[in-house]
C-alpha cells in the first residue's frame, strides 16, 4: 500500500532461492567454482574458498567471478544475501579493464564505498566482444559490521544486474541508477573450498576439463536426504497459508472435509510459534508481526526473510502470506464489489451472507488501542478540515460499506485485542483446533500432478514425502490454490496450464521441465492476463501540529520510552495502530462515461522526499491516492527463464483515461490548501505542477500491491481462468481461491473483499457436485 523504494525489496536469507549453486570448472583457467548461471541474463557468479581450517579461525578470503554477456553493464554480488546493510562487490568493464569497487547499501541510496575488505583484479579478468569476466580476490571479505558467513555451513546470497551502465565507468566509485533485475541463490559453503587456492592465486591453471563438459554450472538441485515420510491422502489439500487458503481451509474443514493447508514459508506472530522480536518486545510473544507498530519496519529491516525471494514485487512468503506483514486496512465489501458490473457472474451478487459471516469472524475496529483511545491523530485533524472544505462528511466507513462518495473517516483494520488478528487469529485458530485439519509449512508446491483433466495430487519440494515429494488425494478429492496472483499463476504454469510462452519457459528448465505433463495436456487460459493493481500517488506535506513518529524509524530500536512501555503494558497506545490515520473516497465520472472512485489514505511520516523547500522533517505526512473501482487499465503477470514470477506488462495507466481522472483527484484534494493555515506541500514543490510530478513519476512505485485478477473469474475460458464455482476451466477438481480470482480492484485495499470472496468460493465448492 505505500511507496518504496526498489532497493528495499533486495533482502534475503533463508526462505526461497530460485537456484541453488552446483560446482563448475571455468573452461578457461580450470578453476573450480561453485555458483549459478542466471538463465535470464545469462550471467555467471561463482566462489571458491581456501581449504577449511582444521582448527582456530577460518580464513577470511575467497575468489570470485562473474562472467557476463556485455549487455550487462554492470554487476552487484551481495555476500551476505541481503543488498541492504551487506557488502556488496560492484564490478563494470571499462574499455578493456574491468573497474570494480566493495560497496555498501543503506536505504534507499546508491551504495557506497566500504572500507575494509581488499579487492584485487586476477589475471584471467578480461572484456571482448561478447564478454566480460572479473575474477578476483577477496579478502577480509567473509565477515563485517553487523554480519557475516559462516564458510562451513550454507547460505544466501544475491545479485543484481543493469543493462543501463553507470556515471563514471573510469571510477571505480562511480555512481549507478538502481538494478534493473536482481536475484538470490543459495550455496552451500562447505563444499566450495578447493585445496589448489594458492596454486590459484600464484597464477596457475588448474584441472583441465573434459572436453564436453559445459564451462557454466548445471542447475542441478541436491536431493534432500532424510527418512522418506508416508504420503496421507487427502479430501481437499489447500495450497498457500494466505488470507484466501485459510478462510477456505477453515470453512472445509469445518463441514467435516480431511484437509492439507500447506504453506512454503514459516511461522509468523508469537501465537504461530514465530519468535522475531523488536529488542523492547524480547522475551515476550509480541513480534514484529504482532505489533501493529512495527508496520513500517517491515520495509527497513536488514533481514527481511518474510518477502517471497522468487516473485519481484512484495509479497509475503510466511504464514498469513501478505495479511501478516500489510498495513491491516480492512473495509467491509460493498454490492458494487460484487456486481456483474465488476465482472462478477450474476451467481456472485448475493454476497451479503458471506460478508456478514465474515463480519462475524473477524470484526473490524477503527480504534485498535485496547484503551479504546485514538493516538498519533494530528494527520487527521489536518486532513480531515481540508476535506471538510471540499464538502466530504465523516462516517464510521464500515458502517456504511456502500457510501464510497465525498466521504472520509478513521482508518479501520483487523487488528484483535490492540496486535494483528486477520485470519491467523481468527479462522486458523478454529481450524486448528479440528481433527481433520492438518498443516504443513517450509513446503513449497510447484506443481499439481495430473492425470489429464484431473488433479491426483500436488508435487512438493520435500521429497521425502513419499519418495517424491508428491501428496496425494483421496478419490474425488480437490486441490484448492491458494498462493496469491503471482504464486497461483506459476503454480498453473508448472502443470502445463496457461499461454504457451510460459509454459515454454517452464518446458526449459531443467528441474521444471521434466514435470510438466505431456504436450496433449496443456490447457490454454489466459493466466496472468487482465491483472489489475491500483496506480498510487503521494502527496507529501508538513503542518506544524503533525507528530511524524521521526518517520517510524526509531520505532524498532528505539522507541519512545513511554509508548512502548504502554503497549507492552496493555497493548494500548500509539503502537496498536499501523501508519495509516485517515481515508477517504470521492466518485469521479470519466470521459468515458465511466465511474471511477478515488481513495486517500493519510499518515504521519513519508516513503519517499523530493524538494527543493527547507522543511520541519518532524512534521511531515502523506497523502497517498489511489484509484480503486472503476480503473480500466490492465496488464500482465507471468514468469522469466529462471521462473521469478513477476510484472510482464504493467498495469498502472494503461489506460489513459485513468491517468486523466486521478490527476483530477490529485488537484482537488489540495484544491483549498490554502485555507488550512501552515499546511504546505514539499513533493511535488513549487518547481513542479502535479502534472510533472505524475508524468516524472517511476512507475514501479506507483505499485499498491493490490494485485487481483490474474485468473480472474469469467463465463468461459477465453475471458478468464476460473468459472463461476472457481474451478480452473479444463479441469474436473482443481480451484483457485485467493486475490487473482477477483475479477476487478474493489473499493478499497482489498484483503476485506478477499475474505467475503474466499467465504463464498468454500460454500460454492462444497455444494459443487462430484466433491469428496
Ligand atoms: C506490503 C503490502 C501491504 C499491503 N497492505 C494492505 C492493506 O493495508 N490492506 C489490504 O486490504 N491489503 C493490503 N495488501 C494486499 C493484501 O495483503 C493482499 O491482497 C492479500 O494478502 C492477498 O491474499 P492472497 O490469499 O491472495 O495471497 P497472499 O496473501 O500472497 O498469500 C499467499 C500465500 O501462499 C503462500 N505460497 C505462495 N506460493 C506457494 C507455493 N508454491 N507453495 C506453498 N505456499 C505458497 C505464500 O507464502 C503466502 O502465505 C498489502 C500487500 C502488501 C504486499
Ligand atoms: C522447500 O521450500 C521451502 C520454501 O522455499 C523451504 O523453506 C524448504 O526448506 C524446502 N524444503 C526442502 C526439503 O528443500
Ligand atoms: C569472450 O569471453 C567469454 C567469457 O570468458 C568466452 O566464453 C568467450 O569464448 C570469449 N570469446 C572469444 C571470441 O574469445
Ligand atoms: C475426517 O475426514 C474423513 C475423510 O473425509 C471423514 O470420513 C471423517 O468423518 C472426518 N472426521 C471428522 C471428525 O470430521
Ligand atoms: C507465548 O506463547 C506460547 C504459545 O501460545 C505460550 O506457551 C507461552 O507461554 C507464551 N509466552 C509468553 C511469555 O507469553
Ligand atoms: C488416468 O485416467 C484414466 C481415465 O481418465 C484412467 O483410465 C487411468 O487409469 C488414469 N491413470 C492413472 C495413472 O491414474
Ligand atoms: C520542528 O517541529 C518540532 C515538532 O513540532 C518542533 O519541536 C521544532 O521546534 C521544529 N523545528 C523547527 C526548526 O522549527
Ligand atoms: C525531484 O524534483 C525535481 C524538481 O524539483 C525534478 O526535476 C526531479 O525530476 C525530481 N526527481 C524525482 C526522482 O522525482
Amino acid at each position: 500500500m505505500l511507496r518504496r523504494a526498489l532497493l528495499a525489496l533486495l533482502p534475503l536469507a533463508g526462505s526461497v532461492l530460485g537456484q541453488t549453486a552446483t560446482q563448475f570448472i571455468d573452461g578457461e583457467t580450470g578453476w573450480q567454482f561453485t555458483g549459478i548461471t542466471d538463465p535470464v541474463h545469462q550471467v555467471t557468479y561463482g566462489l571458491t574458498f581456501p581449504p577449511l581450517a582444521s582448527s582456530g579461525p577460518q580464513s577470511t578470503e575467497f575468489i570470485g567471478e562473474f562472467v557476463a554477456p556485455i549487455a550487462n553493464k554492470w554487476v552487484g554480488f551481495a555476500i551476505g544475501g541481503a543488498m541492504l546493510q551487506n557488502p556488496l562487490i560492484v564490478a563494470w568493464p571499462n574499455e578493456n579493464e574491468i573497474v570494480a569497487s566493495t560497496r555498501i547499501a543503506n536505504m534507499y541510496s546508491v551504495p557506497t564505498e566500504l572500507d575494509g575488505p581488499i579487492l584485487t583484479t586476477l589475471p584471467s579478468s578480461h572484456v571482448n566482444a561478447t564478454h566480460w569476466k572479473f575474477v578476483f580476490r577477496c579478502q577480509g571479505c567473509t565477515s563485517w559490521t553487523g554480519g557475516g558467513i559462516d564458510v562451513t555451513s550454507g547460505a544466501a546470497l544475491a545479485w543484481a544486474i543493469s543493462t543501463v551502465g553507470v556515471d563514471d565507468p573510469s571510477n571505480p566509485q562511480s555512481t549507478f541508477q538502481e538494478h534493473t533485475d536482481f536475484g538470490f541463490f543459495g550455496m552451500d559453503f562447505s563444499t566450495a573450498h578447493t585445496s589448489n587456492y594458492a596454486s590459484y592465486l600464484s597464477g596457475a591453471t588448474g584441472t583441465t576439463p573434459p572436453p564436453s563438459s559445459p564451462s557454466g554450472p548445471t542447475s542441478t538441485k541436491p536431493t534432500p536426504t532424510g527418512p522418506t515420510v508416508a504420503a496421507t491422502p487427502f479430501d481437499y489439500i489447500v495450497v498457500g497459508g494466505g488470507p484466501g487458503g485459510i478462510v477456505t481451509a477453515d470453512r472445509l474443514s469445518e463441514a467435516g472435509k480431511k484437509v492439507l493447508l500447506i504453506e512454503r514459508g514459516g511461522p509468523s506472530t508469537g501465537e504461530t510459534g514465530g519468535g522475531y522480536t523488536a529488542p523492547w518486545t524480547e522475551g515476550t510473544n509480541l513480534t514484529k508481526f504482532d505489533v501493529p507498530g512495527l508496520f513500517e519496519t517491515m520495509f527497513s529491516d536488514p533481514n527481511p526473510y518474510w518477502w517471497c525471494k522468487d516473485i519481484t514485487v512484495f509479497a509475503g512468503c510466511l504464514l498469513g502470506g501478505g495479511t501478516s506483514i500489510n498495513g491491516a486496512l480492512y473495509w467491509i465489501p460493498n454490492d458494487r464489489d460484487f456486481s456483474q458490473a465488476s465482472g462478477f457472474p450474476l451467481s456472485w451478487g448475493n454476497h451479503q451472507p458471506f460478508t456478514n459471516k465474515l463480519k462475524a469472524r473477524l470484526p473490524s475496529t477503527d480504534h485498535p488501542s485496547t484503551d479504546g483511545k485514538r493516538y498519533l491523530e494530528e494527520s487527521f485533524d489536518v486532513v480531515a478540515q481540508l476535506l471538510k472544505g471540499q464538502g466530504y462528511s465523516e462516517i464510521t466507513i464500515n458502517d456504511n460499506p456502500d457510501s464510497k462518495d465525498h466521504v472520509f473517516g478513521h482508518s479501520a483494520f483487523d487488528f484483535l485485542d490492540g496486535k494483528r488478528g486477520g485470519p491467523v487469529a481468527s479462522y486458523l485458530r478454529t481450524a486448528k483446533g479440528r481433527k481433520n485439519f492438518s498443516y504443513l509449512d517450509y513446503t513449497l508446491v510447484t506443481n499439481v500432478v495430473r492425470n489429464g483433466s484431473t488433479i491426483v495430487g500436488v508435487q512438493t519440494n520435500d521429497t521425502r514425502i513419499g519418495g517424491d515429494g508428491i501428496i496425494p488425494l483421496n478419490p474425488k478429492g480437490r486441490v484448492v490454490l491458494s498462493a496469491g496472483s503471482f504464486g497461483s499463476a506459476r503454480i498453473l504454469f508448472q502443470s502445463g496450464i496457461g499461454p504457451s510462452d510460459m509454459i515454454d519457459l517452464v518446458k526449459a528448465d531443467p528441474v521444471a521441465g521434466p514435470k510438466l505433463p505431456p504436450p496433449s495436456q496443456f490447457i490454454n487460459l489466459p493466466v496472468g492476463m487482465n491483472v489489475m493493481d491500483n496506480p498510487s500517488i503521494n502527496l507529501v506535506f508538513t503542518h506544524p501540529s503533525v507528530d511524524a513518529y521521526e518517520n517510524w524509524a526509531d520505532v524498532w530500536a528505539s522507541p519512545r520510552a513511554a509508548d512502548a512501555a504502554q503497549y507492552l503494558k496493555d497493548q494500548s497506545g500509539v503502537f496498536a495502530g499501523s501508519s495509516p490515520k485517515l481515508n477517504f473516497w470521492r466518485a469521479y465520472s470519466g470521459s468515458d462515461g465511466i465511474t471511477r472512485i478515488a481513495q486517500g489514505t493519510v499518515r504521519p511520516g513519508a516513503a519517499s522526499i523530493n524538494t527543493t523547500l527547507p522543511y520541519n522533517a518532524s512534521n511531515i505526512f502523506t497523502i497517498t491516492m489511489y484509484l480503486s473501482t472503476g480503473l480500466t487499465s490492465r496488464g500482465r503477470v507471468g514468469i522469466d527463464a529462471a521462473l521469478r514470477a513477476k510484472p510482464l506488462v504493467n498495469p498502472w495507466f494503461a489506460d489513459p483515461t485513468d491517468k486523466v481522472v486521478l490527476l483530477r483527484a490529485l488537484n482537488d484534494v489540495v484544491s483549498n490548501m490554502k485555507d488550512i493555515t501552515g499546511m504546505t506541500m514539499i513533493t511535488p514543490d513549487r518547481q513542479m505542477t502535479i502534472e510533472q510530478y505524475v508524468d516524472a513519476y517511476d512507475p514501479g512505485t506507483m505499485n499498491s500491491n493490490h494485485w487481483v485478477a490474474s485468473n480472474r473469474i469469467a463465463a468461459d475460458a477465453q475471458h478468464g481462468v476460473v468459472d463461476e464455482n472457481t474451478k480452473v476451466f479444463g479441469t474436473d477438481n482443481l480451484f483457485i481461491v485467493d486475490a487473482s480470482i477477483i475479477p476487478s480492484l474493489p473499493t478499497g485495499n482489498p484483503q476485506g473483499m478477499l475474505m467475503s470472496v474466499a467465504e463464498q468460493a468454500s460454500s460454492k465448492i462444497l455444494a459443487l457436485a462430484g466433491g469428496p
